[in-house]
């Protein structure tokens, strides 16, 4: 660590479970739920702070969208009593239209609202926004310092290591001097996408250049050497995502410094039906049942599902039909 960050020293003594805090906002632990879109909605994020996460997250809502009241992206910002605290996450290219949304996050009850300066999906890159913003340091700086002026909750921001090449570092500099409340890091770059592994020197290089809590998501599968990772990387917190697909447990497991393990089958169906209840009551039967689809292969991979199994869950009728199907074939 570099000698002008002496506040750093206090990141090699932290546990998961000692709370921290992002602005004025206490978190009850250092363990964070990963924004995943398409995936982390209500039901999504109550299950991880059922589970033990600090604080959880929504998938990356459209600043246009919320500009243009689009019906969906509304649907995206109702946030009950029971989530909190929770960060919102919003997308776009704009200064005014992402201080317009951001307002609306905090309106609509955000306790902490976040940039995505990580998203590659082409989408979302063509138009500007996501990781695009790693590009420019002047705009993405503008945008932030707009956001912080139109709320009254920390604004933080989630970037990849760089766009093509590693920018983080002086980035996070950018954003922190623009007035953001903490950086959350992905340490791969938009051009690597999802190859290789998180290069958490990138994190430590980040965590270095600024006074505010730094966040290091990527590849952060259970407690095993993570306190060597952290101290080493001078995060004060981590965030989990692809871990806890199926896995809600991981973070009571990290939390209490156990070994990853999954659970029994009878438990896995209990706990999806639990997380069932609150996709439907979340978005109607309908739509629950179409979206529980992308759950099923996640909490029954450890049961090795033969191929007949999957496809038969993909066209079951309903949610029971499903559940019946996996606890006859695997038990
Ligand atoms: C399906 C999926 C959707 C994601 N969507 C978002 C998103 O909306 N916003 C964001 O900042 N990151 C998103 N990410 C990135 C994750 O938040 C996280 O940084 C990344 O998956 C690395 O962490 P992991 O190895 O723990 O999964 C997504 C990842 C996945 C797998």
């Amino acid at each position: 660590m570099p000698d002008s960050a002496p506040h750093k020293s206090d990141s090699f003594n932290w546990t998961l479970t000692d709370h921290f805090h992002i602005g004025p906002v206490r978190l009850a632990n250092r363990l964070v739920q990963a924004p995943m879109a398409g995936v982390t909605g209500r039901a999504f994020r109550l299950q991880a702070l059922r589970f033990g996460a600090g604080l959880a997250a929504t998938e990356m809502v459209s600043s246009y969208g919320i500009h243009y009241r689009n019906r969906r992206t509304t649907e995206m910002l109702k946030l009950t009593a029971a989530e909190h605290p929770v960060v919102l996450q919003l997308f776009g290219d704009k200064p005014a239209i992402m201080a317009e949304a951001a307002v609306a996050a905090e309106q609509a009850g955000a306790d902490i609202i976040d940039i995505n300066m990580g998203c590659s999906v082409r989408k979302v890159v063509k138009t500007g926004a996501g990781v695009a913003l790693m590009k420019n340091e002047d705009l993405a700086a503008g945008i932030m310092a707009a956001m912080v002026d139109a709320v009254s909750v920390p604004v933080i921001a989630k970037m990849r290591a760089g766009f093509s090449r590693v920018t983080a570092p002086s980035m996070a500099r950018r954003m922190a001097a623009a007035g953001a409340a903490a950086i959350g890091i992905h340490p791969r770059t938009g051009l690597q996408g999802w190859r290789g592994r998180a290069d958490h020197a990138v994190t430590a290089r980040v965590a270095g250049e600024v006074d505010i809590p730094v966040i290091a998501s990527g590849d952060v599968n259970g407690a095993e050497d993570l306190r060597l990772l952290l101290a080493e990387a001078g995060a004060a917190a981590v965030m989990v995502g692809r871990a806890a697909l199926g896995n809600p447990w991981i973070y009571g497991d990290m939390l209490a410094g156990r070994k990853p393990h999954r659970r029994d089958l009878p438990d896995v169906l209990t706990e999806m039906g639990r997380f069932y209840e609150d996709v439907k009551a979340e978005m109607g039967e309908d739509r629950a049942r179409r979206h529980m689809r992308k759950f099923y292969g996640w909490y029954l991979a450890p049961f090795a599902p033969r191929g007949e199994l999957r496809s038969a869950l993909l066209r079951a009728e309903s949610f029971d039909e499903a559940v019946e199907l996996a606890g006859r074939e695997l038990a």
